[in-house]
């Protein structure tokens, strides 16, 4: 049974920043957006990228590689060559640290 993941403390994350967690083994990419986080799966579906070293740009992550674009609130793709949506996951801060839920939003 799916329970919350703790991420990281919140003020460990710069607003409009992203950065890779790693937690028992897993990674997610991390988005603090105008104070407001969201969380996706940490590779570019176009390509072998990670999405952290990219720019973030208002609700939008760009890609280091090739330049495309993923709405970070829903996963979906905004800007080609990206066509796949990313996989995003719910989020929820509370008492300054940053929770996952680890199943997929749909
Ligand atoms: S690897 Fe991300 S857009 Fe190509």
């Amino acid at each position: 049974m799916a329970d919350w993941i703790r991420l990281m403390d919140a003020d460990t994350l710069p607003e409009n920043a992203a950065v890779t967690v790693s937690v028992d083994g897993r990674e997610w990419a991390v988005y603090n957006v105008a104070g407001e986080a969201f969380v996706s799966d940490p590779m570019c579906t176009h390509g072998e990228a990670r999405l952290c070293d990219g720019y973030l740009i208002g609700h939008e992550i760009e890609c280091p590689l090739h330049q495309g674009r993923f709405d970070v609130r829903s996963g979906e793709p905004t800007w080609s060559p990206a066509c796949e949506p990313l996989t995003t996951y719910g989020t929820k801060t509370k008492d300054g640290v940053i929770w996952l839920w680890p199943e997929p939003n749909v």
